[in-house]
């Protein structure tokens, strides 16, 4: 396995603080509710909110759409949905990387029903592939080619998701 370096942390940094500004001028007078997605999403979202100028409250939800293997798919499970506490408020969920879609769309699926006041999504990443779903990130970061990426939150079997950037893993 090798890592190839993909993004900095300053080339992250500087995104944030842009998409930061955007999302501090649309939610004003906003009732905001961030839904961090654990865990990929944790590092994205320590940093995001630290570059928000207007209050919010922080909630979040587990997602668990790989196995033990890494790579591999496996079945979507979504935990904490009874704990959230969004009716009326405007939801903004972040994750980490939106690959195929489908964990953006079942959480669409999952949230909807809590009635928030309104629901958009913002992402680190979003992978130049075909999507599995209509439902498109209202922010994202950055757009990649379809390779698998560590770091900065996101994990292979759970390594790696301290590295200050984001980096390709290759066999
Ligand atoms: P989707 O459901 O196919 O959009 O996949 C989204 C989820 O899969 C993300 O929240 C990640 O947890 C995981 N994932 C997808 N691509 C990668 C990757 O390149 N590295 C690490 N995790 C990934
Ligand atoms: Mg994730």
């Amino acid at each position: 396995m090798e890592l190839k370096p993909l993004l900095t942390a300053e080339q992250i940094h500087r995104r944030i603080r842009e998409v930061g500004k955007e999302l501090t001028h649309a939610y004003q007078n906003k009732d905001l509710c961030i839904v961090l997605v654990l865990k990929g999403a944790i590092c994205f979202v320590a940093d995001l909110i630290r570059a928000l100028d207007l209050p919010f409250h922080l909630e979040v939800i587990q997602c668990k759409s790989y196995g033990h293997r890494g790579t591999e798919r496996g079945d979507l499970e979504i935990i904490g949905l009874d704990r959230l506490h969004i009716h009326n408020r405007d939801v903004l969920l972040v994750d980490d990387v939106f690959d195929s879609g489908a964990t953006m769309h079942a959480l669409y699926q999952a949230i909807a029903p809590q009635r928030p006041r309104s629901l958009k999504s913002c992402v680190l990443l979003k992978k130049k592939i075909e999507h599995t779903t209509d439902i498109r990130p209202d922010y994202v970061l950055f757009e990649i080619d379809n390779l698998f990426v560590v770091g900065y939150g996101l994990d292979y079997k759970e390594h790696h998701r301290g590295l200050p950037g984001v980096f390709v893993l290759t066999p």
